[in-house]
């Protein structure tokens, strides 16, 4: 399907934690159409430098206010660049794009599990699951990179925190926390997002305990709509497997398609 790409002005900016800015841009279109976990293609600036554009998962959509909210970790010179960017500019976005998560009212009793940058499309997941019965465990390396609380607290009353050093939460993964859940308590689904090996070991975690899961992929990316194959991944077939777009296909896949490369 043909994607559009839209300026759109700046109408929030914030950096919440070093190095992690909160912002939010008008854009009626793609607001009235995103989905849970898909993501903007954003030019970070004009000109030669950081050409291309850079994906950032959709945090969050204001309908009122035909706002998106992103929030992106400065990595290299894109996300440098974008950082650079006021309140009252505009910036090229393409977009929604992508599959998101697969939402079904079946799943009464889902589990959220996110890492890092990886919890940022879980926000506008669980305010789009309908079950009061949703549990989100949120990962981060240290107290001072915890972010979006607040905003998980508003829409769901059990979420757990971890941190590596456990400085803040359960000290460890949080995917020690996910396992301790599922030992005692099963869950209908797990949807989770993070840096790869967490999503490993989600992926491990969920087929010991024989439920299913989605997964959103980072890959690095060029184009964001299947054009150039900078994205593959393995995806299983019933025979074998096959090459598929992370921008295209996913970035959400169901769990046990995936190889993961050794
Ligand atoms: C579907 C999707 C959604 C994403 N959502 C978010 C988000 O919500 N917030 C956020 O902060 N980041 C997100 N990312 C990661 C983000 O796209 C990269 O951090 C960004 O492209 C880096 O660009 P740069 O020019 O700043 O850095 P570069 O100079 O291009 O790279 C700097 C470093 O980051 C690594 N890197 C670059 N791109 C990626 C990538 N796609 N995946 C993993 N590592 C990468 C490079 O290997 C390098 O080590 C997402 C990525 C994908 C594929
Ligand atoms: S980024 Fe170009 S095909 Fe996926």
């Amino acid at each position: 399907m043909y994607k559009q790409n839209y300026l759109s002005k700046i109408s929030y900016k914030k950096e919440i934690v070093p190095g992690i800015f909160d912002m939010r841009v008008v854009c009626k279109e793609i607001a009235q159409q995103a989905k849970p976990g898909q993501f903007l293609n954003i030019k970070c600036c004009e000109g030669l430098t950081a050409i291309l554009r850079r994906p950032i998962s959709i945090c969050d959509i204001d309908t009122k206010n035909q706002e998106i909210r992103f929030i992106f970790q400065v990595k290299g010179n894109g996300t440098k660049l974008l950082a650079l960017k006021k309140v009252g500019d505009n910036i090229d976005i393409l977009g929604p794009l992508g599959n998101g998560y697969y939402i079904n009212d079946q799943y009464t009793n889902p589990l959220l599990v996110g890492g890092g940058i990886g919890v940022f499309p879980l926000l506008m997941l669980i305010k789009s699951i309908s079950s009061q019965n949703s549990t989100v465990y949120l990962g981060f390396k240290n107290k001072e990179m915890v972010v979006l609380e607040k905003d998980f607290h508003k829409v769901c009353s059990n979420l757990q925190i971890a941190t590596d050093d456990g400085s803040y939460g359960h000290k460890g993964y949080v995917t020690q926390l996910m396992e301790k859940k599922l030992q005692k308590d099963p869950v209908d689904i797990v949807y989770a997002c993070g840096p790869e090996p967490m999503l490993r070991l989600v992926n491990n975690t969920c087929k010991k305990y024989n439920i299913p899961c989605q997964i959103s992929l980072e890959q690095r990316m060029g184009c964001g709509i299947g054009a150039c194959l900078v994205c593959a991944c393995k995806i299983k077939t019933t025979q074998d497997w096959e090459y598929k777009h992370v921008c295209k296909d996913g970035p959400v896949f169901w769990g046990n398609e995936v190889i993961f490369d050794d």
